[in-house]
């Protein structure tokens, strides 16, 4: 990677062999120059007057130097020097590696925004996705972010996204559990969508979602395609919410009945197909659906009144009283009214949510957009938003799409399942896949699955263990690791900070 040209700059220091005694390496007081100029002076005549008398000493014959027209004392010349002097030798990063191994680093070069500074000696450290994609070296569109709580990985990711913003890019953050990128999207200009028990917003995750004008291939989209990609869609969503529910796959009868139920109510209601429709038919199908199929509905229908009473009443369960702005360049939803209730209901907002944003977003009209899933264990620890997430990461870069998923550890993914899981499996790939990975410091127990996990060297396992505070290992695509201290602005600061907004929650819990 360090083969990539970027022009980066190699200082040549001439120490030279005089007047080192004076001191000339180093910034000296600007008052006590003149002394200092003089003093440097006489030494200089003294240095030459003793030289000169030992000249006369040696052997005429013995060759002595000979120096040019501007005289020996000059700057830059090899024996005459009085100061230090530094020359800029502009080079390429590929060469400097050559000259200096194992000091000048591998470097992803200048392009695309900001992120730290490369503590392994490479300068500024920029990231740009989009940009490392089209050039053919990184051929994925994710990345997954570990590290311990408070180690500075949100505000990192923040950072990153923020900067994209500014560079023309969008964001859209689609489970935030703690609320904490709500300021961060106001901040940006955009809007923050809370789904809350009791709250007044609702969103419909049947919505047919925003048609792009080509399919993923680049081709002109047909109303056939787009209807099939929209029934898709919903049914995918209709079967991971039964799986959810049911605690188990959809069997063969119990997806047929899902799928006769949403061509009913599209049919009905056409584009504002809702869920309490599609429960009503499950409990009340026509007399044509009989045997195991009639039972099959029933017992579904009965188990998607959950989706629409208690807890979840009101947030799913009509047409969207809230709109997904494309054009904004930042929307989150927060979820962080669910924190404390069961694995099921965060399930099926994870599921709503995720389906209805997707649909919202998979659209290569929209420009660039950054997805990030904060505290994201959630997300991979239901099978259905599990699935929807591999999906969509697949198709990422066809729809301009970078994925960040933020996790504490990577032992988290011990709840998607047990290890030799189907479940697991898909977990682990969806990480091990990612061309992206930051690892922030973590406890030695998180070393096995580091290893096995993200396939880090002991050499780099070691180095995660040192990790300061706002300091990430970045691991970009196969061979190149970077060391980065994340540096915040001013302006970012007090926008990214969780640590005070932890302090003034408790003090008014207190
Ligand atoms: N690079 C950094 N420079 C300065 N402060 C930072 C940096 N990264 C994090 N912090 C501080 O640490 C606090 C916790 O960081 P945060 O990103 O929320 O941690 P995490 O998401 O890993 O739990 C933030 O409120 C912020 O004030
Ligand atoms: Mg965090």
């Amino acid at each position: 990677m360090a083969r990539r040209g970027m022009i980066g700059h190699i200082y040549e220091f001439f120490a030279f062999r005089r007047h080192q005694q004076l001191g000339v390496i180093g910034v000296y007081d600007r008052s006590t120059r003149k002394e200092f100029t003089k003093a440097r002076k006489k030494l200089a005549r003294q240095t030459l007057r003793d030289e000169l008398a030992i000249e006369d000493l040696v052997d005429k014959d013995f060759p002595t130097p000979r120096y040019g027209k501007k005289g020996r004392n000059k700057k830059l010349h090899i024996y005459g020097a009085a100061k230090v002097a530094q020359r800029f030798l502009p080079t390429t990063s590929g060469t400097g590696a050559m000259v200096y191994p194992w000091v000048v680093g591998p470097s992803l070069g200048l392009r695309g925004p900001y992120i730290g500074d490369d503590m392994y000696g490479g300068g500024a450290f920029c990231l740009d996705p989009w940009d490392l994609y089209k050039r053919g070296i990184i051929r994925g569109m994710s990345m997954i972010v570990l590290g311990s709580v408070g180690m500075g990985k949100s505000s990192c990711v923040k950072s990153f996204a923020v900067r994209h913003v500014q560079h023309g890019r969008k964001l859209a953050v689609l489970s935030d559990r703690k609320g904490e990128w709500t300021p961060v999207v106001r901040w940006l200009g955009g809007s923050t969508i809370k789904v809350a028990p009791g709250g007044s917003q609702r969103i419909n995750p049947l919505d047919s979602g925003n048609r792009p004008s080509v399919s993923s291939d680049g081709r002109r989209l047909t109303d056939e395609e787009w209807d099939h990609m929209v029934r898709d869609r919903r049914l995918g969503l209709l079967e991971a919410l039964g799986a959810i529910l049911k605690g188990r796959a959809m069997d063969s009868e119990e997806k047929r009945s899902l799928s006769l139920a949403l061509d009913h109510v599209v049919d009905l209601r056409g584009d504002v197909a809702v869920l309490p429709d599609i429960v009503d038919f499950l409990l009340n199908p026509p007399a044509s659906l009989t045997g195991t199929l009639r039972v099959a509905a029933d017992s579904l229908g009965n188990a998607f009144t959950r989706c629409t009473t208690g807890r979840l009443r009101g947030m799913f369960d009509g047409p969207s009283n809230v709109e997904f702005d494309q054009e904004l360049p930042a929307v989150s939803v927060d979820t962080s009214s669910f924190g404390g209730t069961s694995g099921e209901v965060r399930a099926i907002v994870n599921a709503c949510v995720g389906s209805w944003v997707e649909a919202m977003i998979t659209n290569p009209d929209n420009g660039q957009r950054i997805c990030v899933y904060e505290e994201g264990w959630d997300n991979i620890s239901s099978d259905a938003d599990l699935q929807r997430m591999v999906d969509a990461w697949k198709l990422a870069r066809h729809y301009g799409i970078f994925n960040v998923l933020v996790l504490h550890k990577l032992t988290d993914l011990d709840m998607a399942g047990d290890s030799g899981s189907a479940m697991y499996a898909k977990a682990k790939s969806l990480l091990g896949d990612a061309p992206y990975k930051v690892v922030y410091q973590q406890p030695s127990v998180e070393d096995p699955m580091l290893r096995d996990g993200l396939g880090l060297s002991d050499r780099e396992i070691r180095t995660i263990h040192s990790l300061p505070m706002g300091t990430g290992l970045w691991m970009v695509g196969e061979t190149d690791r970077y060391k980065v201290r994340n540096r915040l602005t001013r302006e970012e600061m007090p926008v990214f900070d969780t640590n005070t907004r932890m302090d003034m929650k408790e003090a008014v819990t207190v």
